[in-house]
């Protein structure tokens, strides 16, 4: 982590902000919390679109994530452009999310700061996490494996970055 005395703040984005990366937000916050992180690590979500701004994650969603012992509790938003100054890291979740991030960002600097979810992944081949929204169960499933996996990956690599630092 690059600022010892503000937190390290990382930024999940899917399309609609309603199926992966409130899931995402969540499986970081449990994993940082339990690892007792939580006061150098801040972790919020966006979407690419607006579509769905101010709702809650989609019930589906909600009701597979609860299964596993986490809480859906954002509220959808669209990224907006202080994100890429205010976040150190912002991780989309497939390349769609990666292309409209690069076209969102306002410098090159910004641009340095995007990340794909499934480049933390240790266990899992998957090089995007897929949009569950219009599948079945399955698909909502498979978006928690994947994240569990890519977020465990991503807490050791910035917590191993702050050791060397
Ligand atoms: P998410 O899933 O990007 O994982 O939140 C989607 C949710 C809604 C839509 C697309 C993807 N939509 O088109 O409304």
């Amino acid at each position: 982590m690059k600022h010892k005395k503000q937190p390290y703040r990382i930024l999940f984005v899917c399309l609609g902000n309603i199926c992966r990366s409130p899931s995402a937000e969540a499986v970081m916050k449990k994993l940082v919390k339990d690892a007792g992180f939580a006061s150098e690590i801040e972790i919020d979500s966006a979407g690419i679109l607006g579509y769905h701004a101010g709702e809650k994650a989609d019930s589906r969603m909600r009701s597979h994530a609860v299964r596993r012992g986490y809480k859906l509790e954002s509220i959808s938003r669209p990224v907006v452009p202080a994100d890429f100054y205010d976040f150190d890291l912002i991780i989309g979740m497939d390349d769609r999310n990666i292309d409209d991030l690069k076209d969102k960002a306002p410098d090159l600097e910004a641009v340095g700061k995007i990340r794909k979810m499934t480049d933390f992944a240790e266990n899992s081949l998957y090089d995007y996490v897929p949009d569950p929204y219009y599948g079945g169960a399955d698909g909502f499933e498979l978006v928690l494996d994947l994240l569990e996996d890519a977020c465990s990956g991503l807490l050791k690599q910035i917590t191993a970055s702050d050791r060397d630092n």
